[in-house]
């Protein structure tokens, strides 16, 4: 094998395995990799996967299954499975696919360069009590202005549906230092926004100066850092919006006014079915209180419906729920059983019924979503600028609330922060003339 190896990653589901590919990247790089987008000329396959739905998992199984002619062909191509379908199948995945070499989990990525030196098929889904992030390498792999953080890992709420406290364990909050410190080298390097991510994120409890920090403190620090321009944060749980965070929302000029907050459902019988441990009117509360400090906050959910037992009238809740909260974008899904979560238990409902339901929904959130971004046309927005268009003199970034948006400006730089004027609204983006 030549010096120069190469590594190809494909990353399923959410934003916490884009960046845990990201560093895996860069894990790999210290012991000669270089990532490739050409699957045939890899000398090494990873696959990062997500265990959330059935759909999500069962992808790993027919990529692997389109892998095998090019490990017939190349034997020494290693091939291996990284994130929640490693850590929650572990060695079964060998048993079924034996051409995978290296399983994976979460928790085990800075032992990755190792693994992959090793001969024979490797397995490790442990969760050792070193933090793995103190292993890794330094960040070198940046695309942009903006960069994906984790801040924290893991999930203590046990809602009824859901694999994550199962595979990605309990929650680990990484200490205030290394994310400040992680902050000020992303910013050095041109970062101007960074999104902080967690599973439970604002379950956030970092050791920090004086103790464990809460996320809206660590929020509040890391606006001190010069040349951060934008913080995000995501995914959050309602239960652990407290004071300080709602605050930060209303004096924190760098919390963007957009946030993801997950509801679930609309049915209080089902959100207690779901063990979600809050109330329709809780979420409505929070909701509140955030308007009240930041009144042009944007919110995102996460639906789930056929949740078992959900009756026509608990899916109205939901849609009516919907049109109270006035959603910029959402995410619904239909329910999926996950083997080994409490909910598996109980009996489905119809598939058709959910699918019907899954469609009514889908419709709502994107009437929504269409209102919410005609209503941007006409108005001016910051926009920080992430790569240039398709077109010629045209640059491509996201609003403060997340839109993303298409402006006429041939001399704009990537990192710019520029402001503009929205001059019409198409299906997922808008676009916009630069004004100043
Ligand atoms: N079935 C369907 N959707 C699920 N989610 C989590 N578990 C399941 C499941 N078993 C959804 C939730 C969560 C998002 C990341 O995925 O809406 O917020
Ligand atoms: Fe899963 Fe989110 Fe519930 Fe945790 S809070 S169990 S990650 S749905």
């Amino acid at each position: 094998m030549s010096d120069a190896k190469k590594l190809f990653i494909k990353t399923y589901g959410c934003q916490m395995n884009v960046y845990d590919s990201e560093r895996m990247a860069e894990a790999m790089g210290a012991d000669g990799y270089t990532l490739t987008d050409v699957v045939e000329d890899a000398d090494m396959v990873l696959l990062n996967t997500c265990h959330i739905r059935e759909k999500a998992s069962e992808k790993l199984f027919s990529d692997l299954g389109r892998l095998r002619p090019l490990k017939d062909a190349r034997p020494d191509l290693k091939i291996g499975v990284a994130g929640c379908v490693a850590q929650a199948e572990g060695a079964e995945i060998q048993r079924r696919m034996p051409l995978v070499d290296i399983v994976v989990g979460p928790q085990a990525y800075h032992r990755l360069p190792a693994l992959a030196r090793a001969t024979g098929p490797q397995v490790d889904t442990e969760f050792p009590a070193e933090d793995k992030f103190d292993h890794l390498p330094e960040r070198r792999a940046l695309r942009g202005p903006t960069a994906f953080l984790t801040v924290q890992e893991g999930c203590d709420k046990f809602c009824a549906f859901c694999v994550v406290p199962y595979t990605r364990g309990s929650e680990v909050s990484r200490p205030v230092d290394r994310i400040l410190r992680e902050t000020r080298d992303l910013v050095s390097r041109g970062v101007r926004e960074v999104t902080l991510l967690g599973q439970n994120v604002n379950g956030y409890h970092g050791a920090g100066e004086g103790g464990a920090w809460t996320l809206g403190r660590l929020i509040r620090s890391l606006a001190q850092v010069e040349g951060l321009e934008r913080v995000r944060y995501m995914t959050s749980h309602p239960n652990d919006m407290d004071d300080d965070l709602i605050a930060a929302h209303g004096d924190v000029p760098q919390l963007m006014p957009y946030l993801h907050l997950p509801v679930q459902s609309g049915s209080d019988r089902i959100l207690k079915a779901m063990n979600r441990k809050h109330t329709r009117d809780d979420y409505f509360r929070v909701i509140d209180r955030i308007r009240a400090v930041r009144p042009d906050t944007l919110f995102s959910s996460d639906f789930i419906v056929g949740f078992p037992g959900e009756t026509d009238a608990d899916f109205a809740d939901t849609l009516d729920l919907v049109r109270r909260v006035g959603y910029g974008q959402s995410y619904s899904f239909k329910y999926s059983a996950r083997p080994g979560t409490p909910a598996a238990e109980k009996p489905p409902v119809e598939a058709a019924v959910a699918d019907r339901r899954l469609q009514e929904l889908q419709a709502l959130i994107l009437d929504q979503q269409r209102a919410g971004q005609e209503a941007m046309v006409g108005r001016e927005v910051t926009v920080l600028y992430e790569k240039a268009g398709r077109q010629p003199g045209q640059m491509v970034g996201k609003s403060d609330h997340l839109h993303a948006v298409h402006v006429d400006d041939a001399t704009g730089q990537v990192g710019e922060l520029a402001r503009v004027r929205v001059v019409a609204s198409a299906a997922n983006s808008l676009s916009a003339v630069r004004i100043s």
